[in-house]
């Protein structure tokens, strides 16, 4: 059966991830690909409920290494329930953050060790990786200043990690930067401090040059 594809957008606090995600699934919809889109931690029922309990609360409410355990035990109910059936009916998932959200938060931001990481994600993911990751970067103090806007607009207060300090958020740029150095192949770095048009001509133009035109 024809196989589809698996697209994860990363980034840090307000890079716009949700705008361009939708962005695209309009235009490969348009090209007549099957699209879904979804979201972690999230995207099926059991990882809805541990996002609840991830993204409210105080800073400190969760050691490290057991956010580490609740986001892969979310990422394993999400790509049983939702990612892997779809892809393997043909399907393009369009994914607002996954693993690599892990490694830069939870490994770069909060100390939790890469290895320890790394053998999570061989123990639930296995050998399944994105098949394309777009990196939306952009300037700390930009991005968190996007995302408090946002969040004034927004009555459901899901910005426990937004509120954790700049150097926090510093790191897990650098983290991300460094997850795209060592994977070239799969990662690409978005410039996301554009007007949301340029940025989504940007990745529509890496989608067709990495996925489309192979
Ligand atoms: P998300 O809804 O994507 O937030 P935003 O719209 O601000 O990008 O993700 C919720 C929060 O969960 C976000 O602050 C990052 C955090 N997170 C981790 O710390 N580790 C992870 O593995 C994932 C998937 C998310």
């Amino acid at each position: 059966p024809r196989s589809g594809k698996f697209i994860t957008f990363e980034g840090g606090e307000g890079t716009g991830k949700t705008t361009q995600i939708a962005r695209l699934a309009d235009y490969l919809r348009a090209e007549g690909h099957d699209v879904i889109t979804t979201r972690e931690p999230g995207g099926a029922a059991g990882a809805d409920s541990i996002r609840s309990l991830l993204v409210s609360g105080a800073t400190d409410k969760w050691d490290p290494l057991s956010e580490c355990l609740l986001l892969f035990a979310a990422r394993r109910e999400h790509l049983n329930k939702t990612i892997w059936p779809a892809i393997t009916q043909g399907a393009w998932v369009l994914c607002d953050r996954f693993a690599d959200s892990t490694f830069a938060y939870q490994g770069y931001g909060h100390n939790v060790p890469i290895p320890f990481i790394e053998q999570l994600y061989d123990a639930v993911v296995g050998d399944f990786a994105p098949d394309l990751t777009l990196m939306l970067d952009i300037d700390v103090e930009v991005g968190l200043g996007r995302a408090n806007t946002r969040n004034a607009d927004n009555a459901s207060r899901e910005d426990r990690f937004e509120r954790m300090d700049l150097s926090f958020h510093e790191r897990l740029r650098q983290g991300f930067l460094e997850i795209a150095r060592n994977a070239p192949e799969r990662c690409a770095v978005i410039d996301a401090d554009h007007d949301p048009d340029i940025v989504s001509d940007i990745i529509r133009a890496m989608v067709n040059t990495r996925l489309l035109a192979a």
